[in-house]
Parts: C-alpha cells; sequence; structure tokens
C-alpha cells in the first residue's frame, strides 16, 4: 500500500458562509483526496470539540501532519486515525480540534481509494463491511424546519419526507424534492410567510401544530402522485427546548413535563404514523427514549443524535437501557472515520439502526454518502433541495448507478 505523502489544510467556506476545514490528500503513489468538515448549530454537549478554522488547521499543521506523512499507509485506515488520535491526545480532540482531524481522516480515505482506483464506498466497504448491491439508504428529506437552523419559525428542528415505498435511491430523492416543492405550494395557498432555514427546508412562520397538517397533506399528494408510500419523520432536537432549571420542555405555546413530553411525542406516532424520530428528549434523557421506545419503538425509529454523538460509550448505555432504537451517525460528532464505522457496528450489533447524516453546516463533501452505501445503513439524512444537500443525494444517486 502506499505511504501518505502529503496532507495539506486549508480554509473554505460552508453552507453558512462560516470557515471549515478542508483537507487534500496525497499518496506516494499519486492518489488524490479531499474532504471538508461540517458543522453543527445543534451541537451536543458530549460532541468531539470543534476549533476556530484557522486555530485546528495551525495545531493539525503542527501535530498531526508530520505524524502521517511518510510513515502512515493510507490505505490502512485504522492506522491512520491511530495516529490523528495519538497526535491529540485527548478524547476529545481539543487539541487539534475534531474539524481538522475529521478532513484529513477522511481525505487520507479518499487518496486512499483513488491510488486503489476504486470508488470510496468500495474501499470503506472493503476494509468494514461489504456493500450491498439490492439495497439502498433511504433520503431523510427535511422540508420543513425551525428551531436553531431558523428562529421564528417551528419549535420542532424538522419535518422530514421518508419515502419509505420508493423503487430506487433516484425515485427517493426526487419524491423529497416533490414534497419540499408541495409544502411550499400550500404554504402560499394558506399565505403563510416562509423563508428557507439551514438545509434548505422551508421555515414558516407558524406553529407546530400547521406544520403537521401541512407536510402530511404534501406528503399524501406527492405519494399519491409518484404511486409508492411516503409517511412523516421528525427531527425535535429537544435538547433546545429542554429548560433544566424549569425541569420542562419550553414550547412557544405550552410547557411540558418529561413525562408528558412522552405522551405528547407517542401521540403523535400515532397521529402522523411518524416513520421516525429524532432527538424526542433532552440529551442526558435516557428515561425517556427508554420509556418512549418501550411505547412507539415496535412502529416506529426512535433515533438518539445529541443522546449517542456518534460515541460508541454513550451508545452502549443506550443499549443497555433501551434508550432508543437507532443512532444518527456524523463523522465530525466523534472526530474519525474508524471511531464512526465502529459507532456502526456497535450498533448492527445490537439491533440499532444507523442513519447516516449531515450536519446545518455543509458543503459539496460527499463522504456521506458512501459512508451510508459502506455501511449498508437504512437511512441517509442529508436533505431534500440545496446544492450542498444535493451534492450528496446525486453522489448516492451515481453510486447506484455504479453498483448496478
Ligand atoms: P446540527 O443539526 O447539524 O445543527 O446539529 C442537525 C441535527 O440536529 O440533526
Ligand atoms: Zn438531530
Amino acid at each position: 500500500m502506499s505511504l501518505v505523502r502529503a496532507v495539506e489544510l486549508r480554509r473554505v467556506l460552508d453552507s453558512r458562509g462560516a470557515p471549515t476545514v478542508e483537507a487534500d490528500a496525497l499518496t506516494e503513489d499519486g492518489g488524490f483526496g479531499r474532504a471538508a468538515a461540517p458543522a453543527g448549530a445543534s451541537t451536543g454537549a458530549h460532541e468531539a470539540v470543534e476549533l476556530p478554522a484557522g486555530e485546528a488547521i495551525a495545531a493539525a499543521r503542527d501535530h498531526a501532519v508530520p505524524r502521517l506523512v511518510g510513515t502512515v499507509h493510507a490505505g490502512d485506515q485504522r492506522a491512520v486515525d491511530a495516529s490523528l488520535r495519538a497526535a491529540d491526545g485527548t478524547d476529545d480532540l481539543s487539541t487539534v480540534g475534531a474539524n481538522a482531524v475529521v478532513a484529513a481522516s477522511m481525505a487520507v480515505a479518499k487518496a486512499a481509494a483513488d491510488t486503489l482506483g476504486i470508488p470510496l464506498y468500495q474501499h470503506l466497504g472493503g476494509a468494514f463491511r461489504g456493500p450491498s448491491s439490492d439495497s439502498f439508504p433511504v433520503p431523510l428529506g427535511n422540508v420543513v424546519g425551525g428551531g436553531e437552523h431558523a428562529r421564528d419559525a417551528t419549535d420542532i428542528q424538522e419535518f422530514l419526507a421518508v419515502p419509505v415505498g420508493a423503487p430506487n435511491v433516484a425515485e427517493a430523492a426526487f419524491a423529497n424534492a416533490a414534497v419540499h416543492a408541495r409544502v411550499g405550494e400550500l404554504l402560499e395557498e394558506r399565505s403563510i410567510p416562509a423563508g428557507k432555514g439551514d438545509e434548505g427546508a422551508w421555515a414558516p412562520l407558524t406553529d407546530d401544530e400547521t406544520a403537521f397538517e401541512v407536510v402530511s397533506r404534501a406528503v399524501a399528494d406527492v405519494a399519491d402522485d409518484h404511486g409508492f408510500e411516503i409517511r412523516v419523520g421528525l427531527d425535535v432536537a429537544a435538547t433546545e427546548l429542554w429548560d433544566s432549571d424549569a425541569g420542562v420542555y419550553r414550547y412557544s405555546d405550552a410547557e411540558r413535563t418529561p413525562s408528558e413530553q412522552v405522551d405528547y411525542v407517542a401521540g403523535l406516532v400515532d397521529t402522523y404514523d411518524l416513520a421516525y424520530v429524532e432527538d424526542p428528549f433532552d440529551e442526558e434523557a435516557f428515561d425517556e427514549f427508554a420509556a418512549l421506545t418501550d411505547r412507539v419503538g415496535s412502529r416506529t425509529t426512535v433515533c438518539g443524535d445529541d443522546l449517542f454523538v456518534t460515541n460508541v460509550e454513550r451508545l452502549d448505555r443506550g443499549v443497555e437501557e433501551g434508550a432508543g432504537n437507532a443512532i444518527l451517525v456524523k463523522p465530525n460528532q466523534i472526530g474519525t472515520l474508524s471511531d464512526t464505522l465502529d459507532a456502526v457496528e456497535l450498533a448492527v450489533e445490537n439491533g440499532f439502526t444507523p442513519v447516516i447524516s449531515h450536519r446545518s453546516g455543509e458543503t459539496e463533501d460527499t463522504t456521506i454518502a458512501h459512508l451510508a452505501v459502506a455501511t449498508d445503513a437504512p437511512f441517509l439524512k442529508a436533505g431534500a433541495v440545496g446544492g450542498e444537500r444535493t451534492a450528496k443525494l446525486n453522489e448516492l444517486i451515481r453510486i447506484a448507478d455504479d453498483a448496478a
């Protein structure tokens, strides 16, 4: 295999216009890989640490790059990631910054794939798990949102289209885009003003109840049109609603105690036949996650994002306690591809569904599309429209073509 010859880092723009870290990796056999770190807005308290891009780049040049160049084989992702971790020396990657580490980890993986002359998903699948050609990740499409991604819109952060009945990736992605367009029409018909949030979802000046009504209608219309089943999902991002002093979840028009929140969300699952519910409770609320999973886990996906932060120790606890039945997987929450793959593996071993995900701040990087295919993940959460979102969806369509 080929040694890492160089890793170059620079500041580039993310979709919010904020600086993020991009890495270019070269191997001694001329392989090239480029990757960029995404960034969250509703980040979990237990995520690996993101440093200001300039600081992360300087620290990576000082500590991480010298350890990789000329000593580590690019195709040995475990060794690449171990040396990134050793260069940092902390569990939360606060010396080098998880943003520089994840960009370097992904860039070297791409350079290794390029050296081998195979796509990234095959390189990752070969190293970790076999890719499957008879199943594909169903894209979760964010069509209406508020929370930290659009302050004056809904309390619930994301209303998602879930095209469970789509016959292939392309039909699924186009169905989500059609739901997004239909939502726009319905909002206009109702004279509800709406801009767009950070992920390109509509950000209507309305309440959650109206958003449910509009999204359910749009999903039903597009399902009729396209001739397959589409359901509704949510990312509540409830950590942002949780008032720990008062011990209640604060909505614009209500407050709910933890047990009322369990009842409320279980009710939503029934009323709207939700296929997917992410972070319906605060990031420390393992008990409420377990209570909800007990009630509705047999008929819906209960996913932990801020709860698990792609961290095997927190997922271990979730498995023990029956807190959820799915984990959101974001490489930059934990920092390296190897750690990310460990979280996916632990999830699958324990019957938890891995959901590979973008962040609200994204770039044109498409690594997560490859990761979803490499791990045979049932879902890829990458938005519905907008260039940094369609970059992932279009890459998934290309991969499906390539694998056919
Ligand atoms: P974030 O939001 O990237 O702002 O954390 C996405 C999510 O909560 O899933
Ligand atoms: Zn989330």
